[in-house]
């Protein structure tokens, strides 16, 4: 998140932050520490900007830089990426996509979306376990950062710096004056392994298998009676599903009523509307029918107890 915020933004730069619940407020933060000059665009919780209304904000701060999440894991709000792309290429402007909450659950197609910078982590979508965040720039965004007047703040995720090292710009002879970082091996063939899973199994039968366990696990919701906090279908994230506590049931009890008797871990919220939301992630290798079906018979269960009345 940092290192291609750091990369992309010059003190000065001014960036259009969309925000659709805590991971927007995160990046506004970051890219002011940075030394951007930030303009906050919110929505309520639980809803998504429309192209129309990207446009209209294009129009009125003439941005260099706009940050939309495909994915905003808090709320479990999903925006699609068709189209902007080509709006921000129309006001001459940037795009950084947060994919962090999308990739490996459904497809993202940043060089048909001309999305100019993106980063993600490993063990959510691609089913991995944590500590790297793969990155990507497109050309264009590679142009900005070598037209660069003063180089990026964060000597380690210096993007420049890292394409040397990987003799992407330099050649071998003269790597020796190019950047230098000790590896975690052990990371690497983590990621080796979950990505040969994934072309074993078939990229878009992974995805097909994430859309399976997100319609099951709706309907079982259903069934429950719940509630989507994302009121509109469209707008909903595959992978973290998001829904309203019933009346008189206390979310951080449900959670814990889960963990505790089924050794489950769901979440009362992520910073937005704690306790009174049921969180649920399954993605990876927990998107699955059998994953859904443990928690829903959990949270049943959960629901039908007075321990998680409020
Ligand atoms: C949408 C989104 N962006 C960014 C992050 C931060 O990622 P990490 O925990 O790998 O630092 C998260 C983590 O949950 C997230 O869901």
């Amino acid at each position: 998140m940092s290192g291609v915020l750091d990369n992309m933004i010059e003190p000065g730069d001014k960036i259009l932050v969309g925000i659709t619940g805590h991971w927007g407020k995160v990046v506004a933060d970051i890219a002011k520490r940075f030394g951007a000059n930030v303009t906050r665009m919110e929505k309520p919780p639980g809803s998504r900007f429309t192209l129309h209304e990207l446009e209209a904000a294009l129009q009125e701060h003439k941005p260099t830089i706009l940050f939309l999440l495909n994915g905003e894991s808090s709320t479990g709000v999903y925006q699609p990426l068709q189209g902007i792309g080509d709006l921000c290429y129309k006001y001459n402007c940037y795009t950084i996509i947060d994919l962090v909450a999308t990739v490996g659950q459904q497809p993202i197609k940043m060089d048909e979306n001309k999305i100019d910078a993106v980063y993600f982590n490993t063990h959510k979508g691609c089913g991995g376990i944590p500590g790297l965040a793969p990155v990507s720039y497109s050309p264009r965004a590679m142009q900005k950062i070598k037209r660069r007047r003063i180089p990026a703040r964060i000597y380690q995720t210096d993007i420049t710096k890292q394409a040397d090292a990987w003799y992407i710009t330099m050649p071998v002879e003269q790597r020796n004056a190019a950047w230098h970082h000790s590896f975690s091996m052990p990371l690497l063939y983590a990621l080796r392994e979950v990505l040969a899973k994934i072309v074993e199994e078939g990229l878009e039968n992974v995805w097909d298998r994430h859309a399976d366990t997100h319609r099951y696990l709706h309907d079982r919701a259903k069934k429950l009676g719940l509630e989507h906090y994302v009121p509109n279908p469209e707008d909903r994230l595959i992978g973290t599903s998001v829904f309203k506590a019933p009346p008189g049931k206390d979310g951080y009890k449900i959670a814990s009523f889960v963990f505790k008797k089924f050794d489950i871990e769901i979440s009362p919220g992520l910073f937005v509307d704690m306790g009174k939301v049921i969180r649920i992630g399954l993605f990876g290798r927990n998107a699955n029918r059998d994953a859904v079906s443990r928690v829903m018979d959990a949270l049943g269960v959960a629901l039908n107890s007075t321990e998680t009345n409020v």
